[in-house]
């Protein structure tokens, strides 16, 4: 059996050989890519995290923004707010990747920074008809070989859950933009809600930071349901907090986590390859996702 594990690995997918692909249980990877090979895609449904994992982290190295920081452009935000977002940024960030706080330490901060940033941009009265432009003018970049990952789920007609704690309007614009906003792509994210005049008055719903994608799986019970005939997940994401994207999947056959680390790596690999089954360090490509797609659909 030992022999038929490293199949995988060695000729249909020899992608997941490269250094920069971490597994905690090697021979599980490929059992479970095996066994949502033979299931076929009317079996399978993709879960994704946006920023910094659909998104790039890098680019020339140089930082590229999640969808908050594209908001940060002399169209949409004057110089003070940028300066208050900036430094909200310094002072919550580093808690977000902290490895040293669990997640229960780290819950009230990531509260406390999308609280006060999304009071800021309400009173910045953001206008709707900018959103397009700002995202224009931004460095938001996709990860390299993300066409071939979208256009391949819709094509094989599996449903593409874009999850994400970032801004939801902004989002759907970068897919859009980049051509990619197919009829199987479904979003949940902070959506803004404007007025009758098109300026930002308030953020939609419950509030998503990463540390709530759990809770807020289980809010949108509905979504899941419409796919509980596909009990076969990939899920993509970069923070821990990803991981518990499925929670609202009811009955999952075979799951598969992928977890982009992009920074800390040396304090982070350890709890990464812990918690993902295939941990991708500073790879700013979406290879190993398609490799995988292109073996089981
Ligand atoms: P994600 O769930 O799509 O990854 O979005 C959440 C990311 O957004 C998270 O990693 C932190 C980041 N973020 C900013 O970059 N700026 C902000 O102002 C806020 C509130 C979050
Ligand atoms: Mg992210």
């Amino acid at each position: 059996a030992l022999a038929i594990w490293h199949q995988l690995t060695k000729s249909e997918i020899p992608e997941l050989a490269k250094a920069s692909v971490l597994m905690r249980d090697r021979s599980r990877v490929e059992e479970t890519i095996q066994a949502m090979q033979r299931a076929g895609p009317d079996a399978l449904q993709v879960i994704s995290d946006f920023d910094m994992t659909l998104s790039r982290f890098a680019h020339n190295g140089k930082r590229c923004p999640t969808t908050h920081n594209i908001l940060d452009n002399d169209l949409l935000i004057n110089d003070a707010c940028k300066k208050m977002i900036r430094e909200l940024l310094n002072t919550y960030y580093p808690i977000e990747i902290d490895a040293t706080r669990t997640v229960e330490e780290k819950l009230p901060h990531m509260v406390e920074w999308w609280t006060s940033v999304h009071e800021l941009l309400i009173q910045q009265k953001i206008r709707r008809d900018l959103l397009a432009q700002a995202v224009k003018q931004s460095s938001a970049m996709l990860r390299e070989g993300y066409k071939v990952f979208f256009d391949r789920l819709q094509e094989q007609q599996v449903p593409l859950l874009i999850f994400s704690a970032g801004l939801g309007d902004i989002l759907e614009e970068v897919i859009r933009q980049n051509h990619v906003f197919h009829p199987n792509v479904h979003v949940i994210s902070n959506y803004m809600d404007f007025d009758q005049s098109g300026v930002l008055r308030a953020f939609k719903g419950q509030l998503i930071h990463t540390f709530n994608k759990r809770e807020c799986a289980l809010l949108h019970a509905a979504h899941f349901r419409e796919l509980k005939e596909r009990p076969n997940v990939l899920l993509l994401g970069d923070s821990l907090g990803d991981l518990t994207m499925a929670d609202g999947v009811a009955h999952t056959q075979h799951a598969l986590t992928i977890g982009f680390l992009n920074d800390q790596v040396e304090e982070r690999k350890e709890s990464y390859v812990n918690s993902y089954d295939i941990v991708l360090v500073k790879d700013e490509t979406m290879d190993i996702p398609n490799a995988i797609l292109n073996y089981i659909t």
